[in-house]
């Protein structure tokens, strides 16, 4: 050791691993910064701290070996509350919807909800103007609304005007094509008909022409001259995510991430999903006809897509190890849901890296197999009578 430190050489050596410690530690901090990098941690109101989280042994879902991305995670401790999403025609956006006011319920939040007692469209808001206040169940005086997802068009500022706290503004898109077949297989008429032809043909656009509305109908691209580029510049600016249909998972976990919330707000069940969606082909030259009669949604759908993937692979491999883990859980939460019975125990999901032991009841099972209507209607009611409560007081 004398000799060690008697040669000069040592000594350099002994000062290059003190400055690379130095340099390794500060560079170690920037890495978990940058794990937190996404946007919750930015938000002025998702208040978060990094948790060091040890593995649970006794838990069956995250006995697993440890995973080295999940050694440092973000965890947040106030969830984003005010969620105005646009419901976008054949976009899985039933399913989206039926998850966000499960979550109104659960909090109890209040709901924007067309104030039409079963009559037609009962469940449609339509277009938005500045008398909407007219058209919905009136609030509690002294509250506020929290979450918008009923069918409507896409207004910021009136979104905004409905839901004064900083609502997220959340919208879906869907890969023109695959949206175009889920809308010929699912309508009635065209399906019976269908169904003949399949035995037949299995190339569904043969003989059937698109028909859906555009995607950017409901964005309302088509209520004034917009320019493509300058459009996808506001809808930047005015959007604080676009869900895509064909990652409705991945979606999930990154809105969980932004909004701070937890796997039991985003477990669900697919609803209105075509129960005969297989068994047919699309030809190439029936993709670029679609293609080029949605030419407007296509490019829309693409730049999201790209800024979607974007936020994805910045997230890093924690992501993934999050995504198969909510897979997981989904899996188990359908099993049990499925065969539920109204009394049954409720399903146990243990705490994991990503979660905390949460239950699910036959009741949550229920609201989650609510179609629209139903499920609306509820709410309806609902919301009618907590306005009734607070004006007899
Ligand atoms: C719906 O019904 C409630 C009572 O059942 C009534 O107070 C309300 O005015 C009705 N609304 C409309 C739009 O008909
Ligand atoms: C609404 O109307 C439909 C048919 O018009 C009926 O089947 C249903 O029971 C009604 N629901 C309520 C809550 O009144
Ligand atoms: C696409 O948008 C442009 C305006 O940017 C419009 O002129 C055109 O008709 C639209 N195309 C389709 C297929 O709707």
């Amino acid at each position: 050791m004398e000799r060690f430190l008697r040669n000069k050489s040592s000594w350099f050596l002994l000062c290059g691993v003190l400055v690379i410690s130095v340099v390794a530690i500060k560079y170690g901090s920037n890495l978990q910064c940058s794990q937190c990098s996404h946007a919750l941690c930015a938000r002025p109101n998702a208040v978060s701290s990094q948790i060091k989280v040890r593995p649970a042994q006794t838990n069956p879902l995250s006995a697993r070996k440890k995973v080295p991305s999940a050694r440092t995670i973000t965890r947040c401790t106030v969830r984003r509350k005010n969620v105005a999403f646009l419901k976008v025609h054949k976009c899985g956006s039933t399913t989206m919807s039926n998850i966000l006011h499960r979550f109104a319920l659960r909090y109890d939040l209040n709901v924007i909800l067309p104030n039409k007692n079963n009559t037609s469209n009962f469940w449609i808001l339509g277009a938005l103007d500045n008398k909407i206040h007219e058209r919905i169940i009136p609030v509690t005086p002294g509250q506020n609304y929290n979450i918008l997802a009923v069918e409507t068009f896409f207004d910021k500022r009136i979104f905004q005007t409905l839901i004064p706290n900083n609502p997220f503004i959340l919208g879906i898109l869907r890969e023109p094509v695959e949206r175009q077949a889920s809308y010929v297989l699912y309508h009635k008429d065209v399906r019976t008909k269908l169904e003949n032809q399949l035995k037949t043909d299995p190339y569904i656009f043969r003989t059937y022409p698109s028909s859906a509305p555009h995607m950017l109908r409901d964005y309302n691209f088509y209520a004034r001259k917009w320019r493509m580029g300058n459009f996808i510049e506001k809808m930047d600016n005015e959007f604080d995510m676009i869900m895509l249909t064909e990652y409705f998972d991945e979606s999930l976990i990154l809105l969980k991430r932004k909004l701070c919330w937890a796997f039991k707000d985003i477990v669900y069940m697919t609803l209105n999903k075509n129960l005969k969606n297989t068994g047919y082909a699309i030809s190439p030259a029936d993709r670029d006809k679609i293609l080029n009669t949605y030419k407007n949604d296509s490019l829309f759908y693409e730049h999201y897509k790209g800024i979607f993937f974007g936020e994805m692979s910045k997230n890093g491999v924690g992501f993934l190890h999050e995504l198969n883990q909510f897979k997981l859980v989904l899996k188990l939460v359908r099993d049990y849901c499925t065969y539920v019975k109204k009394g049954d125990n409720s399903l146990i999901i243990p705490k994991s890296s990503w979660n905390e032991r949460f239950r699910v009841d036959p009741n949550e099972c229920r609201l989650m197999k609510l179609t629209e209507f139903p499920l609306v209607q509820l709410l309806q009611e609902r919301q009618r009578n907590l306005y009734a409560a607070s004006s007899q007081k």
